[in-house]
């Protein structure tokens, strides 16, 4: 049974996995995502806590998630009840997969708005739109599209459509061109901007910012947040990497593979804070600006550059392709379950899903505007789908998958699947996902909850 295929296909080779699924690591987590909520938690604490979550509990989870969905070799609801009868235990372990499931769909409806405000900045960059502006002006033109209905339901409508025509072709075709084309190309351009904003006379700022260390600063908000992101940012708790794991060829290394695609969002991460604070610090903008940080900053540098115009182009399709292959990833577990389990086609799948998350993609698109009073716990729609999967869905999904594979799954398995080279690493490995990682999740939720309920 160790040695069957996935029905939905298999990658090239070991490296087509690493940027595949580098593809669904690397996104608007990393670009978007990272610096806002840095700046919104008092930057060095922040990251540092992030580092260590990344660390101690996102890699191990996905090293846990891999070894399941390679495995179980189907979507990763199917995997997880396979594995969990082949290591003797009960098929509710299906839930934890279609808990990611639904945290899939939930994330793919505002994830697509904002992946909607990239395709219409990428229009802008390329008819001059943001020619000459300073930094009030990119704020008053950020505000302006989020006002406009309309004009976020094309780019929105558009972005689902993209991912539905590539869902649609199945897991090879496609995927695995884009990405090895687009993956190098967005370093590159991050490259640039970085050696960009060394020259702007910021740098020692934005560096300042993001890595000097201020116990005082760290709230538990700050940690739960730094806990949920290493998830998000790692596309764990809800299947993708699971569903990328079940494509993966037998002998691949897990934890090599593990490593380099965790090594590679971080970068990316972190080269994406240090491009974008000189240019807050430069510009006396706000950190703590929040999500329209990056769609507000850029802009201000382009339009100083030399060659800013082309350049911020290219930047925001980076951006664009970036969030598209991460986006692929959130659908595709739930593809490969009704092509599975329903014998639905992929064409059929992709419409289903595309039409669904199209549908809950219009509440969180609203929430900017015609139904911003809508509000959930206090939060907008857009807010809450945001704060419900990254700080409890993903977690809780992980939370389960390390005490699956830690707990539930036999030694042998998890020996034999993983294979590392060091019987000492698989033992450190072991301790971490059955003490270390379950445990950080729950004491930081504990915690919040305390803080919540007390504070
Ligand atoms: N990791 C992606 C990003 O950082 C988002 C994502 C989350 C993708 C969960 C898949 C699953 O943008």
């Amino acid at each position: 049974m160790q040695n069957k295929q996935s029905i939905h296909g298999a990658w090239a080779n070991r490296w087509i996995f690493i940027l595949a699924a580098t593809g669904s690591a690397v996104g608007l987590g990393n670009i978007w995502k990272f610096p806002y909520i840095a700046g919104e938690n008092g930057g060095g604490a922040f990251v540092l806590v992030y580092l260590f979550c990344i660390l101690l509990v996102g890699v191990p989870i996905m090293m846990a998630e891999v070894l399941v969905g390679r495995r179980g070799r189907q979507s990763p609801i199917n995997s997880m009840r396979e594995v969990a009868y082949e290591a003797g235990h009960h098929g509710r372990w299906a839930g934890v997969g279609w808990m990611g499931a639904l945290a899939g769909f939930f994330i793919f409806s505002f994830y697509s708005v904002v992946a909607g405000w990239v395709l219409y900045y990428i229009a802008g960059m390329g008819s001059g739109k943001f020619v000459d502006i300073g930094s009030e002006e990119a704020g008053q033109m950020f505000g302006a599209l989020l006002e406009d209905p309309e004009t976020l339901l094309i780019w929105h409508s558009l972005f689902v459509v993209l991912v539905m025509m590539v869902i649609a072709g199945g897991v090879n075709k496609g995927l695995e061109r884009a990405t090895r084309v687009l993956m190098p190309l967005l370093f590159v351009l991050l490259f640039v901007l970085l050696a960009y904003s060394i020259n702007s006379g910021y740098f020692a700022e934005g560096w300042d910012f993001l890595f000097h260390f201020e116990p005082e600063a760290l709230t538990w908000n700050a940690v739960l947040v730094a806990l949920g992101h290493a998830f998000f940012t790692l596309s764990l708790g809800m299947g993708s990497i699971m569903a990328y794991g079940s494509y993966m060829g037998k002998r691949d290394s897990i934890g090599g593979t593990v490593l380099a695609i965790a090594g590679l969002d971080t970068l990316v991460a972190l080269i994406a804070g240090l491009a974008i604070f000189p240019i807050v610090f430069g510009n006396q903008l706000d950190p703590g600006a929040g999500p329209g940080l990056m769609f507000i900053t850029l802009p201000v540098a382009f339009s100083q550059m030399a060659g800013g115009q082309v350049f911020g182009f290219l930047f925001f399709l980076m951006v664009g392709f970036a969030a598209w292959t991460s986006a692929i990833s959130l659908m595709e577990p739930g593809a490969a379950w009704l092509v599975e389990t329903l014998g639905l086609s992929r064409t059929k799948a992709s419409i289903l899903l595309g039409v669904l998350v199209w549908l809950l993609g219009l509440l969180a698109l609203g929430s900017f505007n015609v139904t911003s009073d809508f509000l959930i716990f206090g939060m907008t729609a857009f807010d809450f789908l945001d704060f419900l999967t990254a700080n409890i869905m993903l977690p809780l999904g992980g939370f389960f998958v390390a005490v699956f594979v830690g707990w539930y799954l036999t030694r042998e398995m998890s020996e034999d699947e993983l294979a590392l080279r060091s019987s000492l690493i698989y033992q450190l490995w072991r301790v971490v996902i059955r003490y270390v990682s379950p445990v950080a999740v729950a004491v930081i939720f504990a915690l919040n909850l305390y803080q919540k309920l007390v504070g």
